[in-house]
Order: C-alpha cells, then structure tokens, then sequence
C-alpha cells in the first residue's frame, strides 16, 4: 500500500535549513514531555533573540532628499512618515519650514482628493504616500503649477468660472486637472468626470469645475 500523503507542513520540516521536527511531530512530544524539554526552550530563545534583533535595527529615522517643485528639500522623516506630512509640517535640515500648505489634509485616508499632488506627472494622494517612496521623484504641488506670476491655464480657468465656494478642494482639483490635461489635450465630458473622479467637493461645485476644465483644454 502506498504510504500516507505528507502535508505540506511536514514536507517543510524535511527542507534543508529548516528544523527536521514537524509540527505534529512537535505536538506529540509535548505531550509526552520529551521533545519538549529538548526544542522549546530554544525555540523560545531564539524568537526572544530575533525579536530583540530586529528591535536593535529598527530604522527610527532618516534624512532623504526629495525633489519639489525643482527644489530639493533635505528632510529627516521616520518610515511612515506620509509625504503630506513633509508638504504641510516638514521642516529641512537647515531648519526651513517646507510649508507648501496647498495640498489638504482632509480624510487622511485616500477618499477626498484634498491632498493631490503629481509624482512624475501623475495625481497622486499625498496622504497615501510615504515620504521615503517619493525620493527620486518628480513632485509638483498646486503652488509649484504656475510660472511666476503667470497662473497655469487650469488655475486661469478656475478663476474665470468661479469653480469654488469654500475652496477646501479646490487645489486639488486643480493639480488632479493639470494632470488630466496633461495627459489628454482635448478630454470629452465624460473623460473630464472621470479623470476627476478621485476628488470630492462637499460644496458641489462640478457644474463649474467641469466647464472650467474644458476652458483649460481649450486654452492649452
Ligand atoms: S486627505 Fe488625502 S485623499 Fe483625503
Ligand atoms: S468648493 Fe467647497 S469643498 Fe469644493
């Protein structure tokens, strides 16, 4: 009679590098207090060990550079530092406050679009990035679209179809249209709702945005 199939979990335990005890096997000799006199205590020891490793190495903090606006800006930031939080609160090595304030902190968690922002030429949720992702990347905040004082077509636009009541997502919008147009010159109706479906306006301001936007195009 063919023997009994092995579970993968016992055919693990016989890999090269792995302990050769499966967990039944394991299971069994506590039972019988053998084994487990035997392997337990090292087993323990060892997580102990890892644990304490892995404490020892942990990354606190680090100083990355990252490119805003075709500024670099020197930032010491933990891991999960998100790259909204270095926009709105950073402060550089030399002690500069970053304060590109035109990306929202709304929900904080990837549903309003408040905090967009392009990363190589893509919208992107600020508050769903981590800092140290964005290094060697293009960043551009609403602040950084126009030259000088020579307003981008989308923000001209905006103005000139008062695309805002309170203006709370209104810089996102406008980053999250720049992107749109510059991917697409001439976006229809439906192409313009969808490139901007990422963002929310509580004061229902579409009608308008969406003119605005197809203003942009024109202009572009
Ligand atoms: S604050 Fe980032 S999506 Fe709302
Ligand atoms: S203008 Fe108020 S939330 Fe959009």
């Amino acid at each position: 009679m063919a023997d009994k199939k092995q579970s993968p979990k016992e055919n693990a335990a016989e890999k090269p590098g792995k302990t050769t005890i499966s967990r039944r096997n394991f299971l069994k000799g506590v039972g019988t207090g053998t084994v487990a006199a035997a392997v337990a205590p090292t087993v323990l020891i060892g997580a102990e060990k890892a644990a304490e490793a892995q404490m020892g190495e942990a990354i606190t903090s680090a100083t990355i550079q990252l490119n805003i606006n075709a500024k670099t800006y020197e930032v010491e930031v933990e891991p999960r530092t998100t790259l909204l939080t270095v926009l709105r609160d950073g402060i550089d090595t030399r002690g500069n406050h970053v304060d590109l304030t035109g990306a929202k902190l709304i929900c904080d968690r990837g549903e309003c679009g408040g905090c967009t922002v392009m990363v190589d030429g893509t919208s992107v949720y600020a508050c769903m990035m981590l800092a140290i992702d964005a290094q060697g990347k293009q960043i551009t905040t609403v602040e950084g679209l126009a030259e000088g004082d020579t307003l981008h077509p989308v923000q001209e636009a905006f103005i000139q179809h008062d695309a805002l009541m309170c203006g709370f997502c209104t810089p996102g919008f406008v980053v999250s249209a720049a992107s749109l147009l510059s991917e697409n010159k001439k976006p229809t109706l439906e192409e313009i709702k969808m490139g901007l479906s990422g963002n929310t306006c509580r004061c229902g301001t579409y009608p308008f945005i969406f003119d605005a936007v197809k203003t942009a195009a024109r202009k572009m």
